[in-house]
């Protein structure tokens, strides 16, 4: 069974063609960010115009690379929702097309359950599960009692984390995107900044809001003293606060929710820090499985919307000509 997928939600344009629900045999990615790091973030009328350019080549190169044909294709799945919307609008519409043009079925498919189900690339989904979902646009706490049951049980009341990286980068003076830069200068950088803990209502949920203007009264204050501001030290303490409040919320719901795995989703997943802390949780919990995408399917491109678009077509989520871009779409259960 071949899936020919589609994931334009932002600011990468991708085709993957995947057999069985397990294998990608293909995965074409075109990334505009080059082109967005001159406007210090995403421009979206600029990407869905360079998402008109590249979707043929990018459907074109991951057939070719895939060595089949459209013929050989059973189904399309393609990324409804959410992200913006002139930029999802480009992918369903093609979509729609392969779809009407080659009489197969149309399978819509929410972008998070598309990180989370990049997962199957390096094991067994055991459920129930809990996934920390980290991406520019999300941060959440998803439990799943079974496959394609999504229950969010936390999530972020301002900044996503992602978002957060990128806008404390920004008033650093570096380039977008944020998150991989601070990640690496965090690397080198020394314990000398302090930054305070965030506390919300619902224990499970997260803000980032509040440490991202603690950064910009650190970076405020050391220059009103005439200091000088080190950014790796920032970088590292920034790094540390984030990943300190995500940590302290998936170790609150692993308290609170029996589940047999953790697994890491979205682009700020490919963080070192993130990936060390995670990895420490699957010693100190022998029994969970403990999983994390590789780096390459942290950001954002078609594989994993044809990996859970596999497990949409078996609990029956077809879409039609009707279908359109949903920038809000919700994570629902099936
Ligand atoms: O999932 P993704 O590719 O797009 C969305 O769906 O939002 O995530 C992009 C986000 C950006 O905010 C980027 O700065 C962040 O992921 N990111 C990182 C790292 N790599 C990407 N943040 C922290 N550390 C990283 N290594
Ligand atoms: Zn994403």
């Amino acid at each position: 069974m071949l899936i020919l997928a589609i994931e334009s939600s932002c600011d990468e344009t991708s085709c993957a063609i995947v057999k069985d629900g397990t294998e990608v045999l293909s995965n074409s990615v075109s990334s505009q960010i080059d082109i967005h790091k001159e406007y210090g973030g995403v421009f979206p009328e600029i990407a869905s115009r360079l998402h008109i350019e590249n979707i043929n080549i990018v459907i074109k190169d991951a057939l070719s690379k895939a060595s089949v044909t459209l013929d050989d294709i059973d189904a399309i799945a393609v990324t409804e929702g959410p992200g913006l919307v002139g930029s999802l609008h480009i992918g369903v519409m093609a979509a729609k097309t392969l779809s009407w043009s080659l009489n197969k079925p149309l399978i819509p498919v929410h972008h998070i359950a598309g990180h989370i189900y990049a997962n199957k690339l390096v094991g067994e989904l055991k459920f129930p599960l809990l996934s920390l979902v980290i991406s520019g646009g999300h941060t959440e706490l998803v439990y799943m009692k079974d496959d394609y049951q999504f229950e969010v049980i936390g999530k972020t009341q301002d900044d996503a984390v992602g978002e957060a990286y990128d806008k404390v980068a920004r008033l650093l003076g570096l380039d977008y995107p944020g998150g991989p830069i601070i990640d690496r200068l965090a690397k080198t950088g020394k314990k000398n900044y302090q930054l305070p803990k965030v506390k919300t209502e619902n224990p499970l949920d997260f803000s980032f809001s509040g440490l991202k203007s603690a950064v910009r009264q650190l970076v405020l204050r050391e220059e009103r003293f005439e200091r000088e501001v080190i950014v790796e030290d920032v970088a590292y303490a920034f790094q540390h606060a984030a990943v300190d409040e995500l940590m302290r919320r998936v170790n609150l719901a692993l308290e609170m929710y029996e589940v047999k795995s953790f697994v890491l989703a979205g682009g700020v997943a490919a963080n070192s820090e993130v990936r060390s802390r995670v990895s420490a949780l699957a010693s100190e919990h022998p029994d969970l499985n403990v999983l994390q995408p590789p780096l390459w399917a942290c950001m954002d491109q078609a594989a994993m919307i044809g990996l859970a678009g596999a497990v949409a077509m078996e609990k029956g989520i077809r879409g039609n000509c009707e279908i359109t871009a949903n920038s809000n779409k919700q994570l629902l259960s099936y």
